[in-house]
Order: structure tokens, then sequence, then C-alpha cells
């Protein structure tokens, strides 16, 4: 059901360093595919589901076993599965999502050193199936990010941690990147939000073509 090459309507995520500038462009994507006609459902990881807004308030601020936040990550995309992405494709709508599994590989995975072997089993364990058909990837250099970060918000656990972090969350965003080309656009966020935008309408307008 959720098998892409059999469903017209898309699966999208989007991913990138904190301080990539991500949030600013799904709202671009969430308008320019509404003012189109398509039936959107727009969600967020870790979180999207009551539970999983439960979850997300523990990760993202307690202090954890690396093993535990990557399995409560997972925990909170099996409900998030369960309950928003699959039955909205099913019944035909599109998703958006605010990360996913790449995420986790880049984060627990590149930026905390988990074995990626286990986030492979996770992976396969909680959506053996499913995988989104366009994952639109905001890379930055690490000093950009960083001085986005700090002019916008009060900082998250994640977004507290150091610049070696951040490199090793980045590079293993770019290995997943260049492991499965067909679903990953890699976006060079540094450019103004104008050009971005763009870029992203040619890619947009390549799914919506495939109607
Ligand atoms: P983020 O989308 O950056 O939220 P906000 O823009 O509101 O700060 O996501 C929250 C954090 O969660 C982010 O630092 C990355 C982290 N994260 C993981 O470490 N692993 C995961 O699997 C996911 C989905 C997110």
């Amino acid at each position: 059901m959720t098998d892409s090459t059999i469903r017209k309507n898309k699966f999208i995520t989007f991913e990138g360093i904190d301080g990539a500038g991500k949030s600013t462009h799904i709202a671009f994507v969430s308008k320019y595919l509404q003012d189109r006609g398509i039936d959107l459902v727009s969600s967020r990881e870790p979180g999207g589901t009551q539970l999983g807004e439960k979850l997300r308030e523990l990760v993202l601020h307690e202090p954890m076993h690396l093993e535990t936040e990557a399995l409560l990550m997972f925990a909170s995309r099996r409900e998030h599965i369960a309950q928003v992405i699959a039955p909205a494709l099913a019944r035909g709508a599109w998703v958006i999502s605010d990360r996913f599994t790449d995420a986790s590989f880049a984060y627990q995975g590149g930026g905390r050193g988990m074995d990626l072997a286990k986030l492979d089993a996770l992976e396969h364990w909680v959506h053996p199936h499913l995988q989104p058909d366009l994952t639109l990837l905001f890379d930055v250099p690490l000093d950009v990010a960083r001085a986005r970060l700090d002019a916008t918000r009060t900082l998250d656990k994640f977004e507290q941690e150091k610049t070696d972090f951040f490199a090793a969350t980045r590079n293993e965003y770019l290995r997943r990147a260049a492991q499965f080309p067909q679903r990953f656009r890699l976006v060079d966020a540094t450019r103004t939000i104008a050009e971005i935008e763009v870029e992203i309408t040619g890619i947009l307008d390549e799914l919506l073509a495939q109607r």
C-alpha cells in the first residue's frame, strides 16, 4: 500500500543539521503543494502524534543512554507511521515530514557514533517497505548553521552540541545522500531563500508531473 512504485501521492522528508533553514522551506513547500490542490498532511519527527510529542519532550531535553535515545526516536516513528503516515498515504494524500529516519542515522549514528548496523536493523524493523519518495537535504557549512542557530532560538539538547558533533552529523547525511541518490536532493542552503525556492519549485514540479 505504501510502496512508492505503485502510488502517485508522495512522501517527502526534510533533513539537515540544525540551523540549515529547513523550517522556512517546509512552509514554502506546504503552501506550494496546497495551492496546487494537493491533499497534504504535514508532520514532524520526533513527534507527529500525541505520544510522539511526549517522547519528543523527553528525547530533546532529558539526558539518556545513546541507544535509549535511538530507540525512542524509532518508537516515536513507529507510532507516527501507524497513526499518520501510512493511513494518509493509503487514502491518497501526500505527506511531508520534518525529519525521518535519515535524522537517526545522522544524529545518533554520525553525531553520537552509534553502530550503524543497529540503526539499519531498527529501520528494517520499523519500516521495511516504506521510504520517502523525495528527501530534501538542506546542506550548509557548520559555521553558517551555528550563526543561524545562535541568532534565532533557545537551544535544545542537540543544538547545544559542539562543532565535532555537527561535522559528523553532516557527514552522515551526505553519506546517506550518496547511498540513496534516487530519492535525495542536496540543496545548497547557503543561498538566499528566493534562490532556494526556485530550485525547490523545479523539484516539486517534477513530482507533480508524475501524477
Ligand atoms: P528539529 O527538526 O531541528 O526541531 P526544531 O527545528 O523545532 O528545533 O528536530 C529536533 C532535533 O531532533 C534535531 O536536533 C535533530 C534531532 N533528531 C534526532 O537526533 N534523531 C532523529 O531521529 C530525529 C527525527 C531528530
